[in-house]
């Protein structure tokens, strides 16, 4: 049976895992001639609705490295943005091609488009959670810490896709995650109580000090995400505070680092001394993006 990419929630602890495991392999063996090539003779789609940098790139240079060729296509270029139904996107692809990445907006299409779909489909960022990200993420926290399990990550900011990726990872990886986000942006109240099911140490508070102190991690994103850009003002006031700067990096640990997933707004969520500072894992996360998909669609298009 074919397999999707679609939330981390899907995911066991095993299997997560194994992904960060082969993703620090194919980052050891990037430039090993003699790996393998498990995408050899198969063809990725990325149908992208939304602007990206570092998912398409990172997941166009995947599947070559792994072997194989991605085809990019925007809602512009495509009959996607002219409201072809996702359904019949979805079977002609799945007779072309062998996994399709897609970005959107609502996670709903995403799901309709996975069940219809005879063939792997993944989440390349969507509305409601941005799981490949995450995969990134752990990956640098690993390397930083030895480990991902009795960490502490304070989320400084909305309550938004990345945020509720954060959540889900919580149990399977075994961190604490402090949330601080101002009333009217808190996250889904259904990623948490997922999260707290697992047995995953999750709170949301309103004082960023109070998620700081003691990670091991301080992480944020843009105050306003792709398709809110008319709130961009109002969100402006009412995360005045919430930026992660050298000040509230003094309530976290002394080895704490600072995790963005980018674009970046200096000045807003994160200040320049701190995305740009020693603390700053941001680089090594991007980088990330590139191992962690390899090992992704290794996973998926093994067979
Ligand atoms: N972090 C991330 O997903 O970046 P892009 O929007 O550039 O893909
Ligand atoms: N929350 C941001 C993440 C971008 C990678 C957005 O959805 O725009």
């Amino acid at each position: 049976m074919k397999k999707d990419f679609l939330r981390l929630a899907e995911l066991s602890r095993e299997e997560l895992a194994h992904l960060l495991d082969r993703a620090a392999w194919w980052k050891a063996h990037r430039t090993d001639a003699a790996a393998p090539r498990p995408l050899a003779g198969k063809s990725v789609a990325l149908l992208f609705d939304k602007a990206s940098t570092r998912t398409r790139v990172s997941l166009e240079v995947a599947a070559a490295e792994l072997g194989g060729r991605a085809i990019f296509a925007s809602g512009r270029d495509s009959q996607l943005g002219r409201g072809e139904p996702p359904e019949d996107t979805a079977r002609v692809l799945s007779r072309m091609v062998h996994a399709v990445c897609i970005r959107t907006f609502s996670h709903e299409w995403l799901e309709r488009f996975a069940r219809a779909a005879t063939i792997p489909v993944v989440n390349a960022l969507t509305d409601l959670t941005h799981p490949l990200q995450l995969l990134a993420d752990l990956l640098v926290l690993r390397e930083r810490f030895g480990r991902t399990e009795g960490l502490k990550v304070a989320w400084i900011g909305d309550g938004n896709n990345v945020a509720h990726a954060f959540i889900e990872a919580a149990p399977l990886a075994g961190f604490e995650l402090s949330l601080a986000c101002p009333a009217g942006y808190l996250p889904d109240g259904a990623a948490l109580a997922w999260a707290r099911e697992r047995g995953a140490r999750v709170q949301v508070v309103d004082d960023p000090r109070a998620a700081a102190r003691g990670a091991h991690a301080l992480v944020t994103d843009v105050w306003a995400s792709m398709g809110q850009e008319a709130e961009q003002a109002a969100r402006k006031q009412a995360f005045a505070g919430y930026c992660v700067d050298e000040s509230l990096l003094e309530a976290a640990l002394p080895e704490a680092i600072v995790l963005h997933c980018l674009p970046a707004h200096r000045g807003e969520e994160i200040s320049a001394a701190a995305i740009d500072g020693p603390r700053s894992a941001v680089w090594d996360e991007a980088e990330n993006r590139l191992h962690t998909s390899k090992a992704l669609l290794e996973s998926l298009l093994r067979n």
